[in-house]
Parts: C-alpha cells; structure tokens; sequence
C-alpha cells in the first residue's frame, strides 16, 4: 500500500497517476441540524467521526458527485459544468429525503476546497487533473429505518491520472447478468448503494481481464444501459452517436456535453435510444464516457460466447479521437467552450 501522508506535491510523478486516493492538504465540511446547513468549513482532518447509528453506514443514506478542476495552459484553474453536478446532486437528495446543499453554496464550496489545494491541480499537459469528490451522509444517533437527524456534506480532493488503464487505448468489457439498479429504483441517482451492488460483477470482469462489467437493461437484458461507472455511446456507419435512454441510467453530465459536440461542432445525427446487446455491428466505433473516464474507447464487448470488437482492439477510432479532442480541450481551455460550460476557480 501506498503511503498516502509520505506523498508531497513536489514528489508526485505528475504523468503516471493512476485512480487512487492521494490525501491533499484541505477538505470542506458543512454540517446539518435543526433544519439548516451551518456555514461550513475547510479542515486537514480527513477522517470523519459518526454516531454508530448513522442512517449512512445502516440503509444506504449516501451520495455523492465526481467532477475535476483543470489546468489550463496559462495556470489558471477550470471546472466543467459544475452546476449541474450540484443540480444533480440535489436530485440524489431529494431521492434519499436528504437535504440539498444549495447550488450556489456547492460551487462556491467546490472552489474554496479546489483553491485551498492549489498546488495538488497537476499541471497542464501532464494528462492528469484534480479529482473532486462532493459527498453527503446521513449522520445522528437512529436506529429506525427513517431519514437520519443530521447530515454531513463534505467535499475533498485528489489528483488522478487515467480511470480505465491505458486511457485512450481501446479496452474490452464484458456484459454481467446482475443488475446495478431497478427500473424504477435509485439508478439515475448517484446514491452509494448503486455503487456497493457493483462491486461483485466489476470484480468479476476485472477477474477475467476485461476493464468492467457492462450492464444490460433490468427490465428484459437486452439493451445496454451502463459501462461500470460510465455511460455509452456508439457511432454507427452512418454517422449518428447514438447513446441509452433509460430511467435506470446516471444521467452523466459528460454524456449530454458529447451530445452536444456530437450535434454542434462535429455535425452528427444525436439521438438517445435503444442499444440492443445483440444488434452491435451497426456501431463502427463505441466508447464509456464519463468524469472519470473521460472518453474511454471500447475495444470489445464479451456477451456470452460472443466477442464482438468495434473499430479495433488496440486504436481509437476517428470519431471517437475528435470527440475527445473536442471535450478536453474545452476543459483545458484550448478550445472555445459552450457558454457557462467552464467556470473559473
Ligand atoms: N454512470 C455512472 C454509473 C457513473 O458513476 C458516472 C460517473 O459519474 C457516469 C455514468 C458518468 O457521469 P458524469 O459524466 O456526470 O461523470
Ligand atoms: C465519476 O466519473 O466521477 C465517477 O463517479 C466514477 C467512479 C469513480 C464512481
């Protein structure tokens, strides 16, 4: 294991992070009670003390958003759309009778915590970027299965490096038969059960070499919903992106913003629909998109005894390659972004 207290930003090797937790210097807390958010607070101290009865660690009381701060080319500092993380981490607390942070407290609260952490944003060209983790729990002495008496909102963060290995290199998946959510169940939210109940068949596809698990459609397995913590998206012969439309699904803001793109600056045919499991040749390029993942290109998908590959295995493909060019170089600030898309630290 490594160290995480031994790791300084002068000793990190900026361009080989991988996904881990590394502790950086602040994190932001607020508190609930009686009703109301008190005014909150950085603090070094990155454990966190609970009651035993805390409604968080018993019925799954939890949430949580992913976002990054960049670094653009002149040293300055973006977050890409971070109002609808807020907007839907309300929707995440009102699934969970949690009470919302306040939008604009939640973004003024992510780049206080962002500012306090300056000099752990990787610097520009590195590849890499500050992950940043807002989350809340239901916290407070219950036993009952009942929304908790008090709630701890929190946000800290750490630099990243690549979510799936090898970054833009293609990588295979493969379909599970378990399910990450119900039809009409807590999927659209970004709660922590979703994620608890994803762990077995994640495991099991890393097991067999594959980067995740893909996750079918609950109600009759046979459309693709989820790529482990991200969405999809498919390119097909003819040139439209086409991606799930699903009320299980994490409505992934990196998913909407390709959308866009897609339509806007690369001229293709959108559209959200059905993605039969079985009927993948009409893709010539697919991809998980996501915070994490950013752009990842799917190699393959295993379903069953079939393996089906897309463009290749081992290269991107052309569409796919603008399509990341496009969204990371809005966040980076190299290229013009959408209005409001990128908000400055
Ligand atoms: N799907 C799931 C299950 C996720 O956990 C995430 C990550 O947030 C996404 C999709 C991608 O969403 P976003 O682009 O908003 O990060
Ligand atoms: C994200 O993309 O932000 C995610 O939440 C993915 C995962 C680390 C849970």
């Amino acid at each position: 294991m490594m160290n995480t207290e031994a790791v300084t930003p002068e000793t990190l090797d900026w361009e080989n992070l991988g996904f881990s937790y590394i502790k950086t210097d602040y994190r932001y807390v607020s508190y609930w009670k009686d009703g109301e958010w008190d005014e909150g607070e950085l603090t070094r101290d990155n454990q966190v003390h609970i009651s035993e009865g805390s409604t968080a660690l018993h019925y799954g009381q939890s949430c949580f958003e992913g976002m990054k701060a960049y670094r653009a080319a002149d040293g300055s500092i973006n977050l890409f759309r971070p109002y609808e993380n807020a907007e839907r981490m309300k929707r995440s607390c009102e699934r969970l009778l949690m009470p919302a942070f306040p939008v604009e407290r939640f973004v003024e609260a992510v780049r206080e915590t962002v500012e306090a952490n300056e000099q752990w944003v990787p610097p520009y060209g590195t590849g890499s970027t500050l992950y940043i983790r807002p989350y809340m729990i239901g916290v407070g002495d219950n036993i009952g299965v009942r929304a908790a008496p008090e709630y701890l909102f929190a946000i800290f963060v750490t630099p990243v490096g690549p979510y799936f290995k090898g970054g833009l290199t293609p990588s295979d998946f493969v379909v599970t038969q378990y399910d990450r959510a119900a039809p009409y169940g807590t999927g659209a939210s970004k709660v922590g059960g979703n994620y608890g109940g994803s762990l077995l068949p994640g495991t099991e596809a890393k097991k067999r070499n594959f980067s995740d698990a893909i996750y079918l459609d609950p109600a009759t397995h046979t459309k693709i919903e989820e790529v482990g913590s991200a969405n999809f998206f498919g390119i097909t012969h003819d040139d439209k992106f086409i991606t799930p439309k699903s009320p299980s699904i994490l409505p992934s803001i990196t998913k909407y913003s390709l959308m866009y793109l897609a339509e806007h600056r690369l001229g293709l045919t959108v559209e959200e629909g059905d993605v039969y499991v079985d009927q993948l040749d009409r893709f010539k390029e697919a991809g998980a998109c996501g915070t994490a993942a950013v752009i990842s290109p799917i190699g393959g998908i295993q379903y069953g005894d079939d393996f089906h590959v897309f463009y290749s295995e081992t290269e991107v493909g052309p569409v796919t390659k603008r399509l990341y060019n496009e969204l990371i170089g809005i966040q980076y600030g190299d290229i013009a972004a959408p209005e409001n898309w990128v908000v400055k630290v």
